[in-house]
């Protein structure tokens, strides 16, 4: 064995997610041979330990194929800068924090509301992450504008679409057009730990995930599967929305997510021709649940005709005006929750060790009386609550 044969054998491996191999990176360092026995050390970017593995399966196979008989492949990882110290399980400790946008009722804007504070993070210089885990109803890429794109797949995972700077990765995109996907508590869990674990997520400062509306198994899973850094909750003025959204802040309080505030959403109408705002649904109502709650009202977003059509046609209001009031507002809203996520990374970070099963591997949390003790409200009859999937 020579240094070129081995370094040509590597330079057919590719660093995952890019089209471009590991020798042109410069990753491959400290090559020792002795005869047939080849030692490397491969120093990558990611501390992704998914990538880690492929590295170092593909290198070693690589390396068997040009007649290397005894390989030592040395991946070298970069430590996490960890912002805080959250604790209890974490299934994507590359990601530094993590944004549940949710609400107790549909068709609220929270969609509309994870787009364009995704995209407001990623103006201020945030790495940024978009997880439409809405799974019943996944609309983020036509309001992303990459409708009907289809995700590269590298090995078994999945590399996440890129649109207006930021990382999106959504089950409309997994799925083909118009399928129907019936979903149960198992599955709820699986699917959401798959979005966590099998796509390709960058070192992401944080990764805004869109839930679909109420309070059941995907918010269960999720709080779960990592330790959610914080939480905002998306609500329109009228008194049966924010019925809804106090269910959802409870629920924020029960899975231990620091609440950081509320979106009122489609709170007065913005007239496109005259820029006057109009009160219609009433302005500021949900004041007194952020005081019941603790928290504060982050965005009063107006009705305003471009946000629809920014999010039907896929550009974001945020993106394309970025000066327009609504974008400002979005603006505004993203720097208070960044706010909020380093006051809770400075106390320690996120831990959602209270909120894990206490149930053993294979034991159904219904039948020991665990269900009773869900620290989630239940989502519907189909679903003891806990996330134990027994249903
Ligand atoms: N402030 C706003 N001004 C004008 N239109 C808006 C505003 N907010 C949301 N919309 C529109 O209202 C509709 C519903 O919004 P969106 O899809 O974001 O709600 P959602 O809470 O995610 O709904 P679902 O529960 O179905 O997931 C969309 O057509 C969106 O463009
Ligand atoms: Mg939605």
């Amino acid at each position: 064995m020579t240094e070129e044969i081995v370094k040509s054998a590597l330079s057919k491996v590719m660093y995952p997610g890019f089209t471009k191999d590991i020798v042109t990176f410069g990753f491959v360092n400290n090559i020792e041979i002795n005869g047939t026995d080849v030692s490397v050390t491969i120093d990558i970017t990611s501390s992704a330990p998914e990538v880690a593995q492929q590295l170092k399966d593909e290198a070693t196979a690589a390396l068997k194929s040009a007649g290397a008989s005894a390989i030592n492949c040395n991946i070298k990882t970069p430590v996490i800068p960890r912002e805080g110290s959250s604790k209890g399980k974490n299934i994507a400790p590359q990601i530094k924090n993590f944004l549940m946008v949710s609400s107790g009722k549909g068709g609220v804007g929270k969609s509309t509301t994870s787009v364009n504070i995704a995209i407001a993070l990623a103006a201020q210089g945030k790495k940024v992450g978009l997880l439409d885990a809405d799974i019943y109803g996944p609309n983020i890429p036509r309001m992303m504008g990459v409708d009907g794109m289809k995700p590269e797949v590298n090995g078994n995972k999945v590399i996440p679409i890129k649109a207006y700077g930021i990382e999106m990765m959504s089950m409309g995109a997994l799925m083909e057009e118009g399928q129907a996907l019936i979903w149960r508590g198992a599955m709820i869990m699986k699917a959401i730990e798959q979005f966590l674990r099998d796509i390709l997520w960058s070192e992401l400062d944080v990764l805004v995930i869109d839930m679909p509306p109420g309070t059941g198994d995907a918010q269960l899973s999720l709080a779960q599967a990592v330790p959610v850094t914080a939480g905002i909750t998306v609500t329109t003025p009228q008194g049966v929305s924010l019925d809804d959204s106090r269910r959802s802040l409870n629920m924020f309080q029960k899975l231990d997510i620091p609440i950081a505030g509320i979106v009122e959403n489609m709170s007065g109408f913005i007239a496109p021709d005259t820029g006057v705002e109009y009160d219609i649904f009433g302005k500021g109502t949900a004041q007194p649940m952020a005081d019941e709650f603790n928290t504060k009202i982050i965005a009063e977003i107006p009705i305003e005709p471009s946000i629809r059509t920014g999010g039907d046609e896929g550009k974001p209001i945020t993106f394309v005006n970025p000066s327009s009031e609504s974008a400002k507002r979005y603006l505004a809203a993203a720097e208070s929750i960044w706010a909020t996520i380093e006051e809770v990374n400075a106390n320690g970070g996120a831990n959602n060790e209270g909120v894990q099963p206490t149930t053993p591997p294979g034991v159904s949390a219904c039948s020991t009386g665990a269900a009773a003790a869900a620290p989630a409200p239940k989502a519907s009859d189909e679903s003891c609550g806990t996330g134990c999937g027994c249903h």
